[in-house]
């Protein structure tokens, strides 16, 4: 069985990690450069003018999430006095992803983004610890939750937003076992 995932603003490939780990193809795409971190086939391009994808199964998305957290902070705190927070780009790169879905016309596709995007998105299929879920994948569960709510120290570096930002592992492999499993129904008619 050979599935194909395409991970939109992909970073550091929290998605793509879980993936491949269950031998799904994924190629990733992101305005930054990670070519030489992101651990699957990458390509650099501004989602909001890019339009010349594969084919593919399954749409991950994680669009930035920034300024949907920092509109549900306080008014008064400094970070958002100083820096409001920007909503309108903020919605532009989270539907952007219903465009893409258009365009490939995937079997599932599934956006990730924070509690505070719900305000200006709709609601949330459903979430894990921080991490929220839209779109038509079929639900998942995940047992071992240690690297969502343990807390681990991310010493600062140029990287550390993408690796904070990052999906967590067991998230992304519990998506893909179920996505596999999913299509083993498909293959034999269950
Ligand atoms: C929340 S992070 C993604 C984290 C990723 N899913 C992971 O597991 O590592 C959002 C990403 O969106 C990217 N991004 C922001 N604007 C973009 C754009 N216009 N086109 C493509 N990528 C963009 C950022 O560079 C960042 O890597």
């Amino acid at each position: 069985m050979s599935i194909k995932v395409i991970d939109l603003y992909c970073g550091l490939g929290g998605w793509t990690t879980g993936l491949l780990e269950n031998n799904i193809e994924v190629t990733g795409y992101d305005i930054v450069d990670f070519s030489d971190k992101y651990p699957s086939k990458f390509v650099k391009a501004d989602l909001l003018t890019y339009n010349n994808f594969d084919n593919c199964d399954i749409i991950v998305a994680s669009p930035p999430c920034t300024d949907f957290t920092k509109s549900s902070f306080p008014k008064t705190w400094r970070v958002v006095k100083d820096y409001p927070p920007d909503i309108p780009s903020a919605m532009k790169l989270f539907n952007r992803v219903y465009e893409i879905v258009d365009i490939v016309k995937p079997v599932y596709y599934l956006i990730e983004n924070v509690r505070g995007a719900q305000k200006y998105v709709g609601k949330a299929k459903f979430h894990i610890g921080s991490r929220y879920f839209w779109g038509t994948f079929p639900n998942f569960t995940v047992t071992n939750k240690e690297d969502i709510y343990g807390k681990s120290y991310v010493a600062p570096s140029k990287d550390r937003p993408a690796i904070r930002a990052k999906i967590p592992l067991s998230i992304s492999r519990a998506f893909a076992k179920t996505i596999i499993e999913r299509f083993k129904q498909y293959e034999t008619g269950d």
